[in-house]
């Protein structure tokens, strides 16, 4: 856990005023208002890890907290009043008081309203535990003022944060309104990666790599698909990471299947193993895939499959630069993923590559950012061709993450073997020295 004292909350501060900017004039005639951000929520009895844009915009990591910002910039943090009772419970490393605000980067810490019963709140709030934001929000609504929130019509982000907005509405007479949703915003400026973030995507895909070797070298006849996994978490485990999204590792038949995570066969010789991982470290995500020959040397057909899966990635990956796309049916071809499909379909194999070529990556696996809008500097994106053959019992998929520069790509994780050769050797280093033990 990081030391919330030495962390330095600099460049959030930075990014609410580049916020308010941009809101300002992409809702020039919306005058008055504020931004209103909300933390996301602990759940009862699995790990919290604080909403991505609310991490982005203030580095807290606090359940329940929300952030009001006025157009001026000015900024209140409301933290939860749940008193002395949570330090009983859970660990947090720097109180959010007012006396630490000038470490937080904020103007005014205070109460969402009054004591809360346990030491958590929750979306379904009673209304006194939420008394002083709703009547300051309240307070801008009445006079007319729009409040600028995450609140997008898709079916599946910040559902906890729309879940808190609706029950807001029951307090707040004509919220409904005024409310402005900012995430197009959000998600445009989340894109553009800083130097600070790619350090931190680095030691991410670095620990994914230490865990990509470890589940080479777990890899054997006999061995379960479940032991592999536990190989390459204790990596993460041990770097203080988690992993970023359900560890895949798709032994035999089950490597066709895109997000198998059932992870319990015992995989057979001659099989392929799709381990498909990534560290998430300090809020940052790495996304990387690795197909490993369960014997240590791939088949004829195997190996002409995975040389072709490789070759669409080089392909692709020499391709990516500001100002193509990475999806956009009205210009397949600018579009990575038309090209992608275009070009394995060229090979015969147009049927076998259900899913998209990448998607942006950083905070969350699956990145905010519209995929329609041309690449740019500084964006970072997966690019993961495969291809899967049921009928074969071969699923092929090679994932790297690649940082978009002006007249290319870097591609962050190059250290991670992936060609054949080198990846036939990391597996039959170990099955070598387990046959040297045995014997
Ligand atoms: N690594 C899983 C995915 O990108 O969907
Ligand atoms: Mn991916």
């Amino acid at each position: 856990m990081r030391t919330e004292r030495a962390y330095d909350y600099a460049e959030h501060v930075i990014r609410r005023k580049n916020l308010v900017e941009a809101v300002k004039q992409t809702h020039a005639d919306r005058t008055q208002g504020v931004i209103v951000l909300f933390a996301g929520f602990e759940p009862e009895c699995s790990r919290f890890l604080q909403e991505s844009s609310f991490f982005y915009y203030t580095g807290i990591c606090e359940p329940g907290v929300a952030l009001i910002i006025d157009l001026q910039g000015s900024t209140t943090l409301y933290v939860p009043n749940c008193g002395s009772v949570r330090a009983k419970w859970v660990a947090a490393p720097l109180e959010l008081t007012q006396k630490n605000s000038a470490i937080l980067g904020v103007d005014r810490v205070e109460h969402l309203g009054q004591q809360c019963t346990g030491y958590q709140i929750h979306p379904f709030f009673p209304r006194h535990e939420y008394e002083q934001i709703i009547e300051a929000l309240g307070a801008v609504v009445a006079r007319g003022g729009s409040m600028f929130t995450l609140t997008p019509d898709t079916p599946h982000q910040y559902i906890e944060q729309r879940l808190l907005l609706e029950r807001l509405k029951v307090f707040i007479p004509n919220l409904t309104e005024r409310l402005v949703d900012i995430s197009p915003l959000v998600a445009h400026m989340r894109r553009i990666k800083s130097a600070h973030e790619l350090e931190q995507m680095y030691q991410a895909i670095g620990i994914t790599a230490l865990a990509q070797e470890a589940a080479a070298k777990a890899i054997a006849e006999g061995v379960n698909e479940c032991e592999v996994q536990a190989s390459l978490e204790y990596m993460m485990t041990g770097s203080c990471a988690h992993p970023s999204f359900p560890s895949i590792v798709a032994s035999g038949p089950n490597s066709t299947v895109l997000h198998y995570t059932v992870n319990n066969r015992a995989m057979k010789a001659g099989d392929l193993v799709v381990v498909d991982i990534g560290a998430e470290y300090e809020h940052y995500c790495a996304d990387i895939t690795r197909t490993y020959p369960v014997s240590g040397t791939f088949t004829p057909r195997q190996r002409e499959l995975y040389e072709l899966v490789l070759a669409t990635q080089e392909y692709i990956a020499g391709l990516a630069k500001p100002g193509m796309w990475l999806s956009n049916k009205e210009h397949p071809e600018e579009s990575l993923n038309h090209l992608a499909k275009k070009y394995l379909a060229d090979k015969g194999y147009g049927n076998y590559f259900p899913h998209g070529i990448g998607h942006f990556l950083g905070l969350d696996v699956h990145d905010v950012g519209d995929a329609t809008r041309p690449l740019q500097t500084g964006d970072v994106i997966t690019i993961e061709p495969g291809i899967y053959i049921p009928e074969e019992g071969i699923g092929i998929r090679i994932e790297d993450n690649y940082w978009i520069i002006d007249d290319g790509v870097v591609c962050l994780s190059e250290d991670i073997p992936k060609h054949p050769h080198d990846i036939e050797m990391l597996v039959k280093e170990s099955l070598e020295a387990g046959s040297d033990q045995v014997n």
